[in-house]
Parts: structure tokens; sequence; C-alpha cells
């Protein structure tokens, strides 16, 4: 069955490809461009409707149903970034074959009447790997990413000739689909670099446009997206401006600043957010279907383009799922998105909501039927993996090392490192410190485990019990997905600076630095980890089993009976941390916190009868036993402490101390500046709300940031929640930590039914000199939630 649809696909690719009439309506002779007010498609107003998808996030059988599903909704364009990393894993070995056949893809939307907007990066963000970059540009130490650096830009010219060469001939000029190409991706939020802006226009021009018989240059219209808050700092004169928001958002004001500046221009939301992307450890999020279509509405009223991101999210499959930061806040591996097409490609109720609008905006044509899921959903009822190998015999090599190395020095991408080494006689208890461990920490000693680091939490240490001369230490350190958002997307991994131990020899301090590393590696590859004998190294034959309890960091390999083929979901909540491969593709990660428990496995990898599944955990389980279900479970927190910041202990006692400020703040939308009277010192910001603007109880934040004395706004990369009265956790993901997310569209919100005053604490994490506080309220019409009466601390 499966292969009938291969060959079917391929015939209606080869249709396309020779089909004189294409069916989005493009001809050699078509012209996309920028009119008075709105894009001109031929020379008559166009309005974009635009389904954000990502070809890596959908299996390549699956593309086309995906894309009808796009066009049933009322979509007229697809909106896609390249993913660099996928197509050039390694430095100068490139990919566009398979499921990385961005060419293809595009070529089966304009065969369902579909254009297409291309966002080639080089940067794309998308809550992935390393928003995209690959990870190899790291060797080179001193790189600066997404900027000038000559080896960077070096490396960009390449990957986006590569792009070009796939995609160029597919531009509407040329008789494809393409009408617009984005130049870089958001670069307000990482900075202010207009010479690199204009560098990456000029490569992508370069590379996209050819000339016309009368000698002019012609190609997609060129375009870069930002925020309404932000989009001047880095806007070229003669790139078109689009803006990004969520759901909810106060439409005439993202659009404000561009009508002043632009009165002419084309308005387009690049990214309407249907939803938004889950970490580990927090609330699936949700975003209401309500606000989305009212918004879409008004948008479609005042002839505003606009892409709906995610229209569907899809799967962030095998080890492609990023990270967002200040601190270290990993993604999940399903991209669901809360979109309206799930992430297994089925309509939700968001879908049908959505439909109807869009419908009202089909120039009076009918909206093709709903098309088919692309397979049943199916279930297997629990199986044990009864065969278990300990994860160090799937060592693929070992470097020795005076000091720690990175991942990136050992040639490593993905996976784990087992780092070990000898320890000194130490007869007190002490503190062992790894400054920093990437990302997940699992300390051994005499192959017992002795407490984990784990950067999500922002963990250094942990206290060893007294240890004889000799005693050795493994360390083994699991990465997860590289930071895609601000600076920190030089995120190198394993261990990336010291090891210490520090004790008292009774009389004075000692600090121990650990030397003389042998370190073992495991990759996350499927084909290296299947093709391995399981031999161990000689080197870590003493220690190969690291115990915890029960558990140990293990493969799991076992197999499961399908007695139809569909697509299903592996639940994993018995399992600890790590990844799943079944008939040797990637699911992704799963992680015992969850929200998320279940995989998405979908039916186009799985056979009828035997299909063959392995676990790397590098937790491990006593239990290890996984079912296939037929529906995904994406919000079970199994968290071992709560993610609430209202421990007591940590509460201030303010009432000794004088507020920098105490007034009351403006009603609406928009950043404002509390100055403070004098500068002021300390480590911690508190923030107490006696009233709202609205009246109500419920207080909201969404950005804050702290002016230093020359008015530049401090680093939030060190900031925690240190207390929160009241956090709104159960209806949504609205916990301390939004406020200094970077994100515009996300928030603190206290819980309905707590009552005022509020009181928010964040840890600065080190004593600072400060002059200001910058305050953003929800962007939604209105501002709900804003402040109105506040004190704030610094001490
Ligand atoms: C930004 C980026 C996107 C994505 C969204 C959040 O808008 O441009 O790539 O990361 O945020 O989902
Ligand atoms: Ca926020």
């Amino acid at each position: 069955m499966h292969f009938n649809k291969t060959v079917t696909t391929l015939a209606l690719l080869i249709c396309a490809l020779f089909s004189p009439t294409l069916s989005s309506g493009a001809t050699v002779n078509d012209r996309f461009t920028v009119g008075k007010g709105s894009f001109l498609l031929n020379g008559k107003p166009f309005v974009i409707k635009a389904a954000e998808m990502h070809y890596p996030r959908i299996p390549r059988p699956y593309w086309e149903q995906r894309i009808k599903m796009c066009k049933a909704l009322g979509m007229n364009t697809l909106c896609l970034y390249v993913f660099w990393n996928i197509h050039e894993p390694q430095q100068d070995y490139f990919n566009f074959t398979g499921n990385n056949d961005v060419a293809a893809f595009c070529r089966l939307a304009q065969k369902n009447g579909m254009y297409v907007i291309v966002r080639p990066g080089p940067y794309v963000c998308a809550e992935w790997e390393m928003g995209g970059l690959p990870w190899w540009l790291l060797k080179k130490k001193d790189i600066r990413l997404r900027e000038q650096d000559p080896f960077f830009m070096q490396r960009v010219k390449v990957f986006e000739e590569k792009v070009a060469e796939q995609l160029a001939p597919l531009t509407i000029q040329r008789g494809g689909p393409i009408i617009m190409v984005q130049v870089e991706n958001e670069y307000g939020s990482y900075g202010e670099n207009k010479p690199y802006i204009r560098a990456i226009r000029d490569l992508l021009k370069a590379n996209w446009y050819t000339q016309d018989k009368e000698g002019k240059s012609v190609g997609p219209v060129l375009f870069q997206c930002d925020w309404a808050s932000n989009f001047t700092m880095n806007g070229l004169d003669d790139l078109v401006w689009t803006m990004n928001f969520g759901t909810g958002a106060n439409i005439d004001e993202q659009f404000r600043r561009l009508g002043e500046l632009r009165p002419d221009a084309p308005k387009m939301c690049s990214e309407f957010w249907s939803g938004w992307f889950d970490k580990w450890g927090a609330r699936h999020e949700t975003r209401p279907a309500k606000d989305m279509v009212a918004g879409i509405n008004e948008m479609l009223s005042k002839g505003i383009s606009f892409s709906l991101y995610m229209t569907h999210g899809g799967t962030s499959f095998g080890h492609w799922a990023g990270a967002n930061s200040p601190g270290f806040a990993p993604d999940v591996t399903s991209y669901d998105y809360d979109a309206p097409i799930n992430e297994y490609g089925q309509a939700t109720p968001k879908y049908y909501e959505l439909r109807k609008t869009l419908a009202k905006y089909a120039d009076g044509h009918k909206l093709p039927a709903v098309p088919k899921p692309a397979a049943p959903l199916v279930s297997f009822p629990k199986v044990e993996l009864t065969s278990r190998i300990p994860l160090c015999q799937f060592i693929t090599r070992t470097v020795k090392s005076h000091d720690t190395k990175t991942f990136e020095e050992m040639d490593l991408g993905w996976g784990s490192a087992l780092y070990s080494t000898t320890l000194p006689d130490i007869s007190q208890p002490s503190r062992l410190t790894i400054s920093d461990a990437h990302d997940y920490a699992q300390v051994f000693i005499n192959g017992e485990f002795a407490g984990k680091i784990d950067r999500v939490k922002n963990e250094k240490s942990i206290v060893l019990p007294p240890v004889k001369k000799g005693s050795k230490l493994d360390i083994l350190v699991e990465a997860m997905g590289r930071i895609n958002f601000g600076r920190a997307i030089k995120d190198y991994k394993g261990i990336t600076g010291d090891v210490t131990i520090a004790t008292t020899d009774g009389q004075h301090d000692v600090t121990y630095n650990l030397k003389d590393w042998t370190i073992g590696i495991v990759p996350d590859n499927v084909d290296t980890l299947a093709t391995q004998s399981h031999e161990p190294y000689v080197e870590l034959l003493t220690h190969l089993n690291l115990r915890n309890g029960d558990k140990e960091p293990s493969v799991f390999l076992g197999s499961f009976n399908l007695s139809k083929v569909g697509d299903t979901f592996i639940n994993m909540e018995n399992f600890g941390k790590g990844q799943v491969y079944v008939n040797g593709h990637a699911l992704g990660r799963f992680w015992r916190i969850g929200p998320q428990q279940t995989l998405y496995c979908p039916g186009c990898w799985l056979r009828k009868g035997k299909n063959h599944i392995m676990v790397l955990d590098v937790v491990g389980t006593a239990n290890p036993v996984l079912w296939g279900q037929d529906k995904p479970e994406l919000d079970k927190l199994q968290l071992e402490k709560t993610n609430l910041h209202n421990n007591t202990g940590d509460k201030p006692d303010l009432n000794s101390r004088t507020p920098a400020f105490c007034g009351a703040l403006q009603p609406g939308n928009g950043w404002q500046t509390i100055r403070f009277d004098k500068s002021q010192q300390g480590r911690y910001l508190a923030l107490l709300i006696g009233s709202n603007q609205s009246g109500k109880e419920v207080s909201a934040i969404a950005e804050l940031y702290l002016q230093d004395t020359q008015g530049h706004r401090l680093s939030r990369e060190p900031w925690t929640t240190k207390y929160a009265d009241s956090e709104e956790a159960a209806q949504g993901n609205h916990t301390g930590d939004k406020v200094f997310d970077l994100q515009e569209s996300t928030y603190w919100r206290t819980a309905t039914g707590t009552s005022l005053p509020h009181l928010l604490v964040i840890d600065l994490g080190s004593v600072q000199t400060v002059t200001a506080l910058d305050y953003l309220p929800r962007v939604e019409q209105g501002a709900p939630g804003s402040i109105k009466d506040l004190k704030v601390y610094i001490y």
C-alpha cells in the first residue's frame, strides 16, 4: 500500500514538472509585485493567506495530504523555512533528497494551486536545533554567528548558493510558485546590524535574481520580518517590512508604526502565532480559537496579508528540537503548536472555525473538501523491551585529554559523552561543581549514582560523600537541542569548562580542579548504534555499569506487532530520558517529566507484523514497558517538584525597605519606562502590585528589563524567578519566567481568584546597579491585566 502511494506521488510529481499549465496559475510571465497598499499579482491586488508548515517536520509521504489540508482551509500560499543544518549536516556535504527535498515540496505546493514564501535564513529560529545553523560552525571557537564573521559569511554564501540552485528556478518569474523570499529572521531580537542584513540581502539577490529581456534584474519580492517594537532597527529601505505577532494582539497597534513610516506599504503579519510551542517541564500551551479567528477576520477585512504560524506544526523528529533562552528551556519533540491542523495532520475544531472565516474571503470560490487523513490511527498493547544493553557499551570512541572537552571539540554534534577521571582522597563531604554541564549530567562514583546536574534547573553542583584516593568519577552528559533564540545560540555541548571539587582538609579550604579525562562518546545516531558490536571499550571496562538504584543508563531493544498499519503515539512515561527509534526512524526525545508523554510514530514508517523499537535511555528504568495509543498525551507533567514559585521561605519582607519607585503606570499597550529617582543596587527585583488598570484582581506582565547606569538594558541571561504569590499554571503557562523569556506574546499572569496585592520577585543572578525598569503589558487589545499602582524594590 505504502509502495503504491509512493509511486503515485512520483507520477504526479513528474506530471507537475512537465505540465504546461501550472495550477497555481503561474506562467512564465507572471508577476508578483508590491503595489500601493497591497501586493499585486499580475497587477491586481492580492492578499496572501499563507499556511506555515515545515517539510522536515512532516514525513514526505504525508506532504501532499498536509498541503491539501491547507488548501481546503482556505489558504492560497505556503510559507516555509529552509533549515541549513539538515541540508549540510557536515561541512560541504549537502543533502536535498528524500525528506530534505525542499524543491519537490514547493512543486507539490504548486501542483495543488498554492504559492510559496521561502525563508532561507541562514538563521530561522523555529524551535529548531540552533535556529537552523549547523553545529559544526562552532568548531571555530571565536565565530560570531549571524554577523559578518568571515567564516560564517563564507559558509552562508555556500549554503545560500545551494538553496538557490534548488529553488531559484521555481520563482514565479520563472513559472514556479515562489513569490517572496525572506532576508534573515527577526534580526531585531538579536541585534542591530544593517551591514550584515545588507550582506544577506545582496547574497539572496545575487542568487535568486535574473535579468529580463530588457536587462532589468527580476526576482521574488524580498522582505524582512520583525516585531512592531523593533523592526526599524535593521529595516532596509528596499525591503518589504512585515510584522510578527500572536493571536489576540491588538492589530492596529501592531501596524501603527509601519503605517507612519510607510503609509503606502502593503501590510502583512508574517507570523501570526496560532498557538505556541511546549518546553520540557511546563504545561502544554494552547491559544483560544476565538482569538485566532477574530484576528484573521480583522486582518482580512482590512486587506492585510498574513501567514499563520503554524497552520500545521508537525514533529521535531530525532534531535532537531531546539531550546529557548534566557536560561535553558529545551523544546519538546511535538511541534503540535495547538495549530488548526494537529501534529498528525488532522483537522481540529480550530481548523473548522477558521475555515468558516476563510470561506468568506474565498472570492466566491467554494473551498475544496477537507481531505481524508493520510493514515488511520492505531494502537498496540503494552510490550516489555526485554533486551537491555548498558549505555556504555555503545561508546563508539574515546578521547583522552588533560582538560575536559566540548562535544564540538571532539567532533560530536549530538548524543552523550561519559567523562571519566580518578579522584584524590577526600575525607570530608565536598562540593562538585561543573561549569557548565550542557545539558543533563549524571554523576557516578565508582559506578554508583551520586546526583544529577540539570541545566534546565540552572543546577551547577552537588554534594559528594567522602571518597578514597583512586575512586572513579564518571559524569554522563547528555546534550539536548541547541538554543535557537537570542544571543545564546552559541551553545556548546558537553562539559564546557572546569570540573572542581571544593572541600577542606580540616585546616584549609582546598579546591581540586580535576584533570586527565577519558571521554567516551555515545552518538545518538541510530545507524551507529545499530551497527555497534556491543563490545565494551577497554578503558572503561571497570565501570561499565552505572547504577542508580534499580535503574541504569541503557539501550532497550524490542518489537511490537501491528495487525493494521496507521499512525500511533508511543507512550514513554515509564522510561527516563532519551530518544526512540522505530524501524530505524528517529522519533525524537522523551523525558519523564513531561508534559509530552507520547511520541508520534507516523504509519508510513511502520509495517504490518513486527516493528523494531530501540530506546536510548540515559537515565534508565526498572519497568521498560511501552505501548501505542491512538491519541497523543501532550499535557501530563510528572515533576519531582512543582514549577510554581510560591515557597513562602522565598518571600521577602519588604516592610522595612524603601521602594525605588512608587506610583501609577499608564494604561494601554506598549512599552513604558519607569525611571528611579536615584540608581539602585541589589540582586533582587521585587514588584508589588497594588491595583490593576481594570480594577480587577488578575495582573499580567509580558516583559521586563532593567537599565544600567548607561541606560542600557541588562542581560537577562542569569535571571530566575525567586517568588510569585500567584502564577496561572493550570489554564496555561503563565509562570514568572515569562516576563524575561524575550517573547512579547507570552506573559506572567496571576491565577483567577487570588487577591491583590501581587508580588513578583526576580533574582538577577548577582548584585546589579540599575536606574530604570522597562515594562511591557500584554500586547492584546486593552492590555488585559495591566498594572496601575506599583511599588518597585531593588534589594
Ligand atoms: C519567532 C520566530 C519563529 C518561531 C516563533 C515562535 O517568531 O521567527 O521562527 O520561533 O518565534 O514559535
Ligand atoms: Ca514574555
